[in-house]
């Protein structure tokens, strides 16, 4: 198998609607990740393709083929559970090797084949516990390598990461991106965190409520973000909005709002808009410079190599991210510059994005 395509796809709970009208393709051995907040739809997605979910109504391929009316065990998917869903009653090298075990495979191909995947997960010494004797980061390393030893065709993963300690998280990002690389296969991976999805993907499908907002790379998803929500949502420290308007002075097109004014590249549009800037592309001075506004230090947060500056114009709170050191301490007056090319507007009925000014 290699692409996986699912067309209108639809999933109702009574009169609630899970998943509503999504069409997506994941090319073959692409890494494609669903992202978004909790409760839209990514696990009821996943478990649709894996077929342990009915579709309401809409389609899944696997390279052409309709699979919507095929069971879980003939899709040719391994999957990583969000509940992890391991045998109680087995050890951990009974559930890596369960699935080895189910196709007959010779004892000595499953024993190197779990140790391979215990070794990479870091749960060599855990083979012969069960798993109510592990933690919640090992029981998710366990449902992790019983997917992994598999052959299969793709491998859905339900928020595989999300029991572990930051630094594990940190490191597992990089093994399952070697993994990848390393079986060539197509992966679907769920996750709220959009610090994963953007590290780890090839292309990204962020949904909101059930629907999709917006589907590509990693670059295309942070840097021309098509609606207010995916620009709210990617992104750490998130962008920043100011409601307002864009009117017309003396030839020049600005956005407005109270004590701020933001002269904009020439471009059509609507007037009531939001204005969205991410905090790498605010400036902050000590003095005034042209084109900056007056503020005042709100706060100042080290991040490490960075320093997110929150500072006070004219009632807004705007985050700045600029190299450390920063020496102005609260309160202290300062000058922010917002970088018109880096300007995202959306319009402020719908969050649609605005034909973008910034020359994508
Ligand atoms: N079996 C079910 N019966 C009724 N409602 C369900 C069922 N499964 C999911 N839902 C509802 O469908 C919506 C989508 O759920 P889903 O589990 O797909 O979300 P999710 O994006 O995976 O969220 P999370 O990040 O919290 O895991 C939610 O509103 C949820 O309450
Ligand atoms: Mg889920």
């Amino acid at each position: 198998m290699a692409e996986v395509r699912v067309e209108g796809l639809r999933k109702e709970f009574g009169k609630a609607t899970a998943v509503d009208g999504l069409s997506l393709t994941v090319r073959d051995r692409e890494f494609l990740t669903l992202v978004g907040p909790s409760g839209c739809g990514k696990s009821t997605t996943l478990r649709m393709v894996c077929g342990l979910e009915r579709a309401t109504a809409g389609q899944i391929y696997f390279d052409d083929h309709a699979v919507g009316h095929l069971p879980a065990n003939k899709r040719d998917v391994a999957m990583v559970f969000q509940s992890y869903a391991l045998y109680p009653h087995r050890t951990v090298a009974q559930n890596i090797g369960f699935a080895l075990k189910m196709m007959r495979q010779p004892r000595r191909t499953i024993e190197e084949k779990v140790g391979r995947a215990a070794r990479a997960l870091g749960i060599e010494d855990l083979l012969d516990r069960k798993p109510r004797e592990l933690s919640g980061g090992q029981r998710q390393r366990v449902a992790l390598g019983r997917a992994i030893v598999r052959d299969a065709g793709a491998y859905l993963l339900d928020e595989p990461l999300s029991n572990l300690d930051a630094q594990l998280r940190v490191h597992m990002r990089a093994e399952i991106k070697r993994l990848h690389a390393e079986v060539a296969r197509t992966f679907i991976y769920v996750t709220h965190d959009q610090v994963e999805a953007m590290t780890m993907s090839d292309r990204i499908a962020v949904l909101s409520d059930g629907r999709l907002q917006q589907c590509g790379t990693p670059e295309e998803i942070y840097e021309r973000p098509s609606n207010r929500f995916v620009a709210s949502f990617m992104g750490s420290p998130p962008m920043n909005f100011l409601t307002g308007s864009i009117v017309d002075e003396d030839g020049v097109r600005r956005f407005r709002t109270r004590g701020i004014a933001v002269d904009l590249p020439a471009a059509g549009g609507e007037s009531e808009v939001e204005l969205g800037v991410r905090p790498e592309h605010v400036l902050v001075s000590p003095r005034p410079e042209p084109g900056f506004l007056p503020g005042r230090v709100f706060v100042a947060e080290l991040l490490g190599a960075d320093v997110l500056v929150t500072v006070d114009v004219a009632g807004e709170l705007i985050k700045a991210r600029v190299p450390a050191p920063f020496h102005a301490g609260v309160d202290s007056a300062v000058h922010v510059g917002i970088d018109p090319a880096k300007v995202h507007l959306f319009a402020a009925a719908d969050g649609r994005a605005l034909t973008s000014t910034r020359g994508a």
